[in-house]
């Protein structure tokens, strides 16, 4: 394992690509938008019922924080940053604006930091839209399976970056919560150095046309 198959350029490269991307991306322009999650080996983002993502290995979180900085603008929903708000709360900063998507984003005035984090009932195509049109470029999609449906029957992911754990639990919250049908084009499979933990980027096909 290690090779890696048609790799598109990593950061700055993608971006610079003279190409319309699928779903929302086609109407507003050209923000990338990129659905990153870790699951297990069968799927699912977290182990059973207890929240959050201390499942995923050391190797992985240290991937998953160089990952992010390749983003200027990630949204998540109410369940995940419910779960994670204290840590996600101490590490703001001016480099990456954080949307939550919530029905209720009067509740959350307390926490919202102008530019940095703030709440939106917005739906997918509003918002990457609005992102797109305040020159945004690269979001990231950070879940839960809520939201992943959400922007995933919207049309709203470009790309899948997924970290594969090399786990089994056979209940837990699962990648997406909901049925589609999609079809994703393979792009680029490497493993993360001395784990065994694997690396999966897709590129979201375009819909076919109605009818
Ligand atoms: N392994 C991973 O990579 C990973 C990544 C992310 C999350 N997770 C885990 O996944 C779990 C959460 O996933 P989840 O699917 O339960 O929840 P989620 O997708 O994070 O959030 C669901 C919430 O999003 C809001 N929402 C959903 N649809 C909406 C809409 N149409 N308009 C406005 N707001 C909307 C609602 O928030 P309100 O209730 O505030 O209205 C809803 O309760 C957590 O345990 C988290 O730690 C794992």
């Amino acid at each position: 394992m290690g090779a890696v198959v048609r790799a598109p350029p990593r950061g700055n490269g993608r971006e610079e690509m003279d190409v319309e991307s699928p779903g929302c991306g086609r109407t507003v322009g050209r923000m990338e938008v990129t659905l990153i999650a870790a699951q297990s080996l069968d799927g699912f983002i977290t182990r059973h019922d207890e929240p959050g993502t201390a499942f995923t290995s050391a190797a992985d979180k240290t991937h998953f924080a160089a990952t992010l900085a390749r983003f200027d603008a990630s949204v998540m929903g109410g369940e995940t940053y419910r779960v994670a708000r204290s840590v996600i709360r101490s590490r703001l900063t001016a480099a990456r604006r954080r949307l939550v998507l919530t029905r209720n984003p009067g509740a959350y005035a307390g926490d919202a930091v102008p530019g940095q984090l703030e709440f939106t009932s917005a739906s997918p195509l509003e918002l990457v839209r609005q992102l797109a049109s305040q020159g945004h470029r690269r979001c990231a999609l950070l879940g839960g399976a809520q939201v992943h449906r959400l922007f995933l029957a919207a049309g709203c992911v470009d790309f899948l970056e997924l970290s594969v754990e090399p786990r089994i639990f056979g209940s837990g919250v699962p990648l997406v919560g909901g049925r589609l049908d999609l079809h994703l084009t393979l792009e680029r499979h490497e493993r993360i150095a001395q784990s065994d933990t694997l690396l999966l980027t897709y590129r979201v096909a375009p819909k076919a046309p109605a009818g």
